[in-house]
């Protein structure tokens, strides 16, 4: 009889953003000496329950990393025009090294035309297409803050990416496609399924890496995973317990791949972790 695989081994989360954030927070006080002390903006319109954990979270961790941080909450009535008009003015404070509008905002606001208006050098979130094209060009930009923290687990466990078959599950341009990108960067063969890929499992099995960001349970199962194979899980759904549970069965899958990350505690702490990070090259940049 076969004996079961040893577990997977976990990618911590937590313990490498504290490891991280306390390489910020070192950067931080040495800009400090300087009389420089990096600022984000967390802008949020409306009430959405998820969203304000979210805000409060990034501002909590940039406190606690000793970057500056002020959150503008607007009511779900703001007009586009008076958030483009916020968003110039934060473009045009010095105070202001980093600018982040969190999605969804009404539908009345088009999410475009916010994202845009803020300036590439304080975009943060990566999400300006003039980040994007630099990330796609491999010119010095902001690298998307989920996908740029999966680069850094990687690195954690010091996986080399050179001649692997990375596959992406997604193709969103917040997780997917830059992550996607960003592996292909370090040489990588990817591989990016999404909701019309019908031989998911066939393609699955042939990756060394898989990186899950659907947002839908169960999407990656144990028997999808070639044995050894690092699953990273971008997902936060709730199970039918009301639990917070990623796209991977985690259960399942963690029997049969080589390493796996949690959730919580995965790539979800990395996320804000690489906002700081963002942001405080933001205020470097500029005072170089
Ligand atoms: N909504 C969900 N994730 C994010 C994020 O990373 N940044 C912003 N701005 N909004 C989000």
């Amino acid at each position: 009889m076969n004996q079961p695989s040893p577990p997977a081994q976990i990618i911590d989360g937590v313990a490498l953003s504290q490891k991280l954030r306390s390489d910020v927070a070192s950067r931080v006080q040495a800009l400090k000496t300087r009389g420089i002390t990096p600022g984000l903006a967390v802008v949020l319109v409306g009430e959405n329950p998820a969203s304000q954990v979210y805000v409060r979270n990034k501002v909590k961790a940039c406190e606690d990393a000793g970057l500056f941080s002020v959150l503008e909450k607007y009511e779900a009535t703001l007009t586009e025009a008076a958030l483009l008009a916020r968003i110039d003015a934060l473009n045009n404070d010095p105070a202001i090294h980093g600018i982040l509008v969190q999605l969804p905002v009404p539908a009345h606001i088009n999410a475009s035309h916010v994202i845009e208006a803020i300036s590439p050098d304080k975009d943060v979130d990566g999400f300006h297409v003039a980040s994007a094209g630099a990330l796609m060009t491999g010119m010095p930009g902001f690298w998307p803050c989920t996908p740029y923290g999966c680069m850094k687990m990687l690195e954690s466990i010091h996986y080399d990416l050179k001649g692997k078959h990375a596959l992406v599950i997604g193709r969103s341009n917040i997780v997917g496609k830059p992550m996607a990108l960003m592996l292909l960067q370090k040489h990588a063969s990817v591989t990016i399924c999404h909701s019309a890929t019908t031989n998911l499992k066939a393609l699955t099995l042939q990756a060394d890496v898989i990186v899950a960001a659907v947002g839908k349970r169960n999407v990656l199962t144990a028997d999808m995973v070639k044995p050894g194979a690092v699953v990273l899980d971008v997902g936060m759904n709730r199970n039918d317990a009301g639990k917070l549970c990623g796209d991977v069965d985690f259960e399942g899958v963690r029997q049969v791949a080589g390493y796996i990350t949690p959730v919580p505690g995965g790539v979800g702490p990395m996320t804000i972790t690489m906002l700081l990070v963002n942001t405080l090259e933001a205020a470097e940049r500029i005072n170089p």
